[in-house]
């Protein structure tokens, strides 16, 4: 009844050399503690690792774990006033260095409209960054709007009936300030639904979107178009994926032009997942466009927001489907434009808007982290997650501008993992091993020093699951950051809480995050993998040759 099943990994650690097969206890090569740790149980799991230490396969990018505010927050303006909370930027500054991508269905149906004078709104006036915040009464109260924003946008979404929105400078100062300010890099969604009566864009009013950011100054990159292929449902317009990298290369004709932007970032084409047509446009634009952006982006989601099940989060079925998506778009970008990098543009758990009670709550973490895990070894290059904050039920913080899991659990990927992807591969003959996942990097050299490396686990499972550590490892210290729900059990992965090493993680106040603090495992012994939980295990003094 109360069995315990226990699930042990040896981890050879090669420290200089070549990549090492080891095989579990039930093998007979395990050592140490790690014989021991299933052998004297009913039922074992038998894994062996694969770890190589010698080389990294991979390097990401240091913005690799990325966000994005989606374009629907400018449908009415005044809701970008939000971003000028200082609880917003205290929450955006620890997700740093990062980009924030603007962009979103909405971002083809926004048209430029400067009122001409520059109005110093005084909420972003100040370049230094620490000047008027947010009034409370004015956060509060849009707050409490933004609920019912939220109503409309959807009904909109639910109808594909979306209006022309207009935005002004304020827009743009808004979004300028709130990067600058908490450190992000941020890229503009250019609408490219304003068309010619030829079908080729028409960039004259990006042309004065770009004349006004040169003219205040404003670091930025630049994105057109928002998941073409639905072009036609959304608006009854087909473009081609050669016309549209036609439209590309035309934006960086244009950019060309500026002494700003010349060098600047161009990014796209923002395309949804491989299936059908689609894989059509990104070959299409590719062999026009490739050439003219910096990376090529795509989108990805798991499941439909509206029928997502609690098993379809905890299903490494569902968790592997992300590898066949990235194989593919990775294929046809290598054939046209080798070497090319490859970005999830926008992505999340669940789309149309997430799946709710789900996607904000603890169990989203599995999807988040392993796609965070999987990306980077796959070959992807940069990941932005949908959304920082705003829309749907995807966001890493709420509508009352708490952090959500998956925020915290993104804070922690920045301060612990590093962009060196390690070589580790667990082969077992039994089906449960695919529901406890790990991925290795090197660490994040502002927070350990060099050598060292970060295990990134989950289990997905009931049960608890024990990691042992073979004599070969017992001179590292390991840090361990475990994070579990607040509450036991399977209701537990409904919460909106999260604990790190036992204790519940909340704000100290709007301009305070708590201590991090991983705990301390005294070396050679065993690593506790608590059912249903995400864990980190920093290998202090792991000396891999790949980290030096
Ligand atoms: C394994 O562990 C059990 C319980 O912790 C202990 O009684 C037993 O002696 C150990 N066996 C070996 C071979 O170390
Ligand atoms: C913010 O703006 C200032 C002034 O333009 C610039 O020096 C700085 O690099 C910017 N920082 C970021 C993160 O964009
Ligand atoms: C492009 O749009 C502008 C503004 O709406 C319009 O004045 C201009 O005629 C359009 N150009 C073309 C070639 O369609
Ligand atoms: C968690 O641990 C239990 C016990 O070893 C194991 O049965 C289960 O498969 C693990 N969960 C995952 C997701 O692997």
């Amino acid at each position: 009844m109360n069995r315990v099943v226990l699930l042990s990994l040896c981890f050879l650690w090669t420290r200089t050399g070549s990549s090492h097969r080891l095989l579990g206890p039930d093998s007979g090569s395990g050592s140490g503690s790690g014989r021991n740790s299933s052998g004297s149980l009913d039922v074992s799991v038998s894994v062996s690792v694969d770890v190589d230490l010698s080389s990294a396969i991979r390097r990401v990018d240091r913005r690799y774990l990325s966000v994005t505010v989606d374009a629907s927050l400018a449908a009415e303006e005044r809701f970008m006033y939000l971003l000028s909370s200082p609880k917003i930027r205290t929450l955006a500054k620890a997700l740093t260095p990062a980009f924030l991508r603007f962009g979103g269905t909405r971002q083809d149906f926004m048209v430029f409209t400067p009122q001409g004078f520059h109005k110093d709104s005084g909420v972003t006036a100040d370049p230094s960054c620490d000047g008027v915040e947010l009034p409370s009464w004015l956060e509060d109260k849009l707050k409490k709007e933004w609920t019912q924003q939220q109503l409309i946008l959807m009904k909109e979404d639910l109808q594909r009936k979306y209006t022309r929105v207009k935005f002004t400078e304020s827009t743009v100062d808004l979004l300028h300030s709130f990067t600058n300010c908490s450190g992000m890099d941020l890229i503009f969604g250019l609408n490219a639904l304003l068309r010619t009566a030829d079908n080729r864009w028409n960039s004259s009013n990006a042309r004065s979107l770009l004349q006004y950011c040169e003219s205040r100054r404003y670091r930025m990159s630049w994105e057109l178009g928002n998941e073409p292929n639905s072009y036609e449902k959304k608006a009854g317009i087909r473009v081609d994926g050669e016309q549209l990298g036609r439209d590309f290369t035309h934006l960086r004709e244009l950019m060309s032009e500026s002494k700003l932007y010349r060098d600047a970032g161009l990014y796209g084409p923002d395309v949804g997942q491989p299936r059908d047509h689609r894989i059509d446009i990104l070959k299409g634009f590719l062999k026009s466009g490739a050439r003219v952006v910096n990376a090529c982006t795509w989108h990805h989601y798991y499941v439909n927001g509206r029928d997502a099940s609690l098993d379809d989060f905890l299903d490494p079925v569902v968790l592997d489907t992300l590898t066949v998506k990235t194989n593919k778009v990775l294929q046809e970008v290598n054939l046209v434009s080798p070497g090319k990098k490859v970005w999830l543009g926008e992505t999340s758990s669940a789309y149309g808007g997430g799946a709710a009670g789900l996607s904000d709550t603890f169990v989203a973490g599995f999807m988040w982290l392993d796609k965070l895990g999987l990306g980077a070894a796959l070959g992807l290059d940069v990941v932005m997650r949908q959304v920082f904050v705003g829309s749907g039920s995807y966001h890493l913080v709420d509508d009352n501008l708490d952090p959500l899991p998956d925020y915290w659990l993104s804070v922690l990927y920045k301060r612990l993992v590093g962009p060196e992807v390690l070589k580790i591969e667990a082969f077992s003959n039994f089906v449960q091993s695919k529901r406890v996942r790990l991925y290795l990097h090197c660490s994040n050299t502002k927070s350990y020093r060099r050598g060292a490396v970060t295990l990134i686990s989950m289990n997905l499972s009931k049960k608890p699951a024990r990691i042992s550590v073979p004599a070969l490892v017992s001179s590292s210290t390991v840090e361990a950051f475990v994070l579990q729900s607040d509450q036991p059990g399977e209701r537990g992965l409904y919460s909106r809480s999260v604990k790190l090493n036992g204790e519940v993680l909340k704000m100290v106040d709007d301009k305070t995050l708590p201590d991090l603090k991983g705990s301390r495992l005294p070396p050679a012994k065993h690593l506790q993998l608590p059912a249903y939980s995400l864990a980190f295990f920093v290998f202090i003094e792991a000396q891999a040759a790949a980290c030096q």
